[in-house]
């Protein structure tokens, strides 16, 4: 699908990978980008539109369906994440929190802007998902099982839309450069510029997989071929750091 004359909805637009979308969609020559964030963005650039949008919240959704009929393309961006260990967060509810966001949050996004979608000719949803769609890790499983619920909503939901000709991307990466990672080596991260463009670039193809760095790459091909030997370098680094405790 073509992003020259398109207009787009970004959920969690104002910074991070969100922000880089927008940035890469005017670049790409879109027509109009709705920058959905909870604190609603202060705009110069006419073809931008800030919107007031909590993923998490249904009056929200449904203000925000009414006045950007004319979308087609949804980018489902917004995210959160925790990196403690399920069985020693203080309380189920930081799992809850993550899945109402991610999962939840995508869902009815999806929900809301599929007939929007279809009205203007299919369009296209784009659902930004992680390597952790595929793996866990002791500290980081409450946001990897909301990945992998994302995933299987975005496999589900494309063949359900493919007759109304919506092209359904699930976009897969490691660790990138924002506020999220703040805590990761910066090594071992990306640009959310380069990811931005490589998404934009698939949407552009047609593909229904971004596999969107080196990380992603590597993980869906090791995952596929050895489950076990993959998770070995887990399992020593997790076990190491419970001798240091
Ligand atoms: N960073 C990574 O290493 C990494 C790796 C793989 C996948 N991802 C995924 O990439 C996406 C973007 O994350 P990021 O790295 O750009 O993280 P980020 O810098 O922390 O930005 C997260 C964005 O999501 C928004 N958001 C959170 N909860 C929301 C809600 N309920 N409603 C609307 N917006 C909400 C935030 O808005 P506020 O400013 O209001 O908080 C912010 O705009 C997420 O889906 C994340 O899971 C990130």
């Amino acid at each position: 699908m073509d992003i020259k004359g398109s207009i787009v909805l970004v959920t969690g637009g104002n910074r991070g990978l969100g922000k880089a979308f927008v940035q890469k969609l005017l670049e790409a020559g879109a027509k109009k980008v709705y920058v959905g964030s909870r604190t609603p963005i202060e705009a110069t650039d006419p073809r931008l539109q800030p919107i007031k949008l909590d993923v998490t919240n249904e009056q929200d959704i449904a203000a925000v369906a009414e006045a950007a009929q004319d979308v087609n393309i949804l980018i489902n961006n917004a995210g959160i994440a925790s990196s403690t260990s399920v069985l020693t967060e203080p309380s189920i509810q930081i799992a809850r929190d993550i899945m109402e966001t991610n999962y939840f949050g995508m869902l009815a996004m999806v929900r809301a802007f599929a007939p929007i979608l279809k009205k203007n000719g299919g369009g296209t949803i784009v659902n930004v998902l992680s390597v952790l769609s595929w793996f866990t890790t002791p500290t980081t499983t409450s946001y990897a099982a909301t990945k992998a619920a994302a995933l299987l909503l975005t496999d589900g939901i494309r063949v359900e839309l493919r007759s109304q000709g919506t092209q359904v991307v699930a976009v897969h990466v490691g660790f990138m450069d924002t506020d999220m990672a703040t805590h990761v080596d910066p090594s071992r991260k990306v640009s959310p510029v380069d990811v931005a463009t490589s998404v934009i670039e698939g949407v552009i193809n047609g593909q229904e997989e971004v596999l969107a760095d080196e990380t992603s790459r590597y993980a869906k091909a090791a995952l596929a071929s050895d489950k076990k030997s993959f998770y070995q370098p887990i399992q020593a680094d997790w076990d190491k750091a419970q001798q240091q405790i």
